[in-house]
């Protein structure tokens, strides 16, 4: 793919007024404009409820990029390529009524009729949004049409095929980019490189020299004003579904035979088909649940998650969630994936820590104690720094033969300072020059919703009686130890992994 193309095209983002539209959509457009990557034929529409003339939205698109980024330039000419359209989701004149503002945008900036429809927006609208954008004709055009969809994709498998099916019949798989932001991550994108582009890691990269992989993904921030969503999500649904899913896929993946969207999509499927399906009897030796209590955070009280806003005080809502998945494959079989994830935890970070095998013997071994060995680690570094470590051993100075730790460092935003482009900035133009390697395919959706729902089930009918069963500012439940020590493992801690 080439990235100094300059796509041409309109981009029609529902929910124009939403905190995602303007904190994250805006901000990367903008980016890309000021990068040249927009050529300067692109118009964006937005369209919501509110009734808003263009002017005041230009204004509020200026607005929020100035409050997310610290120096902005060209602001006038940049919002001068946006207009606004008062619509009404179920109402067919609001359909027509765009049509006919996209035909005349597709003259004054010659897009070839090229369209991105993006749905930033409540997900109940998704189907119905998409039958009749091409029900009356929006997706008919000289150039292509590609639909956007943001998360949640469905609420369980059979949501996920209800929704799907609906879109399908208006967008075919190829038109359809479905947004999972990790996949966008700049150190998310260098798993594959990582692996793959280094003769020293892709032959010790299975069974016979990796002990156990972990995946964290934590969060400081509580659900926020996020409550009334989430309480029908939790972080099962909100975050192992799909990014953590999706990180464990690109982890375990076998090398594509070319770098192409079809070749890497359809190994990372077969990760998820080998995804060892947990039966309901054995959820609770596979997978734990937390929800936080009050605590405190940066030396500040927080409220526990049952007094948020929209929860309900008797909420059996998991905010956390640790679980141990098996590959069932050649390249994995025997080696414990770890993932967990939760709000209110002690540090907002994501990380991988890869953990070797111990050697066969360890010579440097003088009293029995010593038996326990410093095993090789290597760390990805997702968020908020990026690189990656490599942990080993070498000789302590002086005159000794006794061995010490140490760490080979790759920072990969400390040089670049804050100029690591955005996900979101990444995955809009990957979509602009239809490059759908980084959105997940339905096979993706719909195995990972296989995976989780078996798991929900049960949470979903034994009210835990434990909860609120971790502190905010903490690493989560003592269950969330208890299930790699009883494999003999435990969790590499996160602050001591920090570069
Ligand atoms: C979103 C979840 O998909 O990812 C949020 O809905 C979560 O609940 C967020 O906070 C985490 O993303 P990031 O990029 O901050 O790790």
């Amino acid at each position: 793919m080439n990235n100094t193309e300059q796509p041409k095209a309109i981009v029609v983002i529902f929910g124009a007024t939403g905190d995602l539209a303007n904190r994250k959509l805006y901000p990367s457009l903008y980016k890309l404009f000021n990068k040249d990557k927009l050529s300067k034929d692109f118009a964006v529409v937005g369209v919501a409820r509110r009734p808003l003339s263009s002017e005041e939205f230009r204004q509020n698109v200026k607005d929020s990029i100035n409050e997310t980024l610290k120096k902005t330039q060209n602001l006038e000419e940049f919002s001068s390529h946006f207009y606004y359209h008062p619509f009404d989701v179920t109402n067919r004149s609001s359909y027509l009524e765009l049509k006919d503002l996209l035909y005349e945008l597709d003259h004054t900036y010659k897009t070839e009729g090229n369209r991105i429809f993006y749905l930033a927006m409540a997900p109940e609208f998704f189907g119905t949004i998409a039958s009749q954008l091409k029900e009356e004709g929006l997706t008919n055009t000289d150039g292509y049409s590609r639909l956007v969809i943001e998360k949640p994709f469905g609420h369980d498998l059979p949501s996920a095929k209800q929704l799907n099916e609906q879109i399908r019949q208006a967008f075919t798989e190829d038109q359809i980019y479905r947004i999972d932001h990790y996949l966008g991550k700049e150190m998310v994108q260098n798993i594959e490189v990582i692996r793959f582009a280094n003769a020293i890691f892709e032959p010790l990269w299975n069974n016979r020299f990796i002990s156990n992989i972990q995946v964290t993904s934590s969060e400081v921030l509580g659900v926020e004003d996020r409550g009334r969503y989430y309480e029908t999500s939790g972080a099962m649904r909100d975050m192992v579904q799909n990014h953590m899913l999706q990180m464990v896929s690109l982890l375990a993946m076998e090398p594509p035979i070319r770098l192409t969207t079809e070749e890497i999509r359809s190994e990372k499927i077969k990760v998820l088909r080998a995804l060892r399906p947990i039966p309901e009897h054995d959820v609770k030796n596979f997978f734990v649940r937390g929800q936080y209590d009050a605590g405190e955070i940066n030396d500040k009280p927080v409220p526990g998650y049952r007094n948020e806003n929209s929860v309900d005080p008797q909420s059996n809502t998991e905010t956390f969630v640790a679980g141990k998945l098996l590959i069932d494959n050649f390249r994995w079989a025997g080696v414990p994936f770890y993932i967990r994830t939760g709000k209110r935890m002690k540090v907002k970070s994501t990380k991988i820590v890869v953990q070797f095998k111990d050697i066969p013997m360890n010579l440097y071994m003088k009293k029995e104690e010593d038996k326990v060995q410093n095993p090789n680690l290597l760390v990805i570094h997702i968020q908020p720094d990026e690189g990656i470590t490599l942990h080993l051993n070498a000789k302590k100075s002086g005159q000794n033969m006794q061995t010490t730790p140490v760490k080979l460092d790759f920072c990969n935003n400390c040089t670049d300072g804050f100029n690591t482009p955005e996900a979101y900035e990444k995955l809009i133009y990957d979509c602009l020059r239809g490059d759908a390697t980084n959105f997940t395919h339905w096979d993706e959706v719909g195995l990972s919703w296989s995976f989780t729902d078996p798991i929900s089930k049960v949470w979903e009918q034994q009210i835990e009686t434990d909860f609120p069963n971790y502190h905010a500012g903490t690493m989560g439940p003592k269950a969330s130890d208890e299930l790699l020590e009883k494999d003999g493992y435990h969790w590499w801690p996160i602050n001591d992994l920090e570069q």
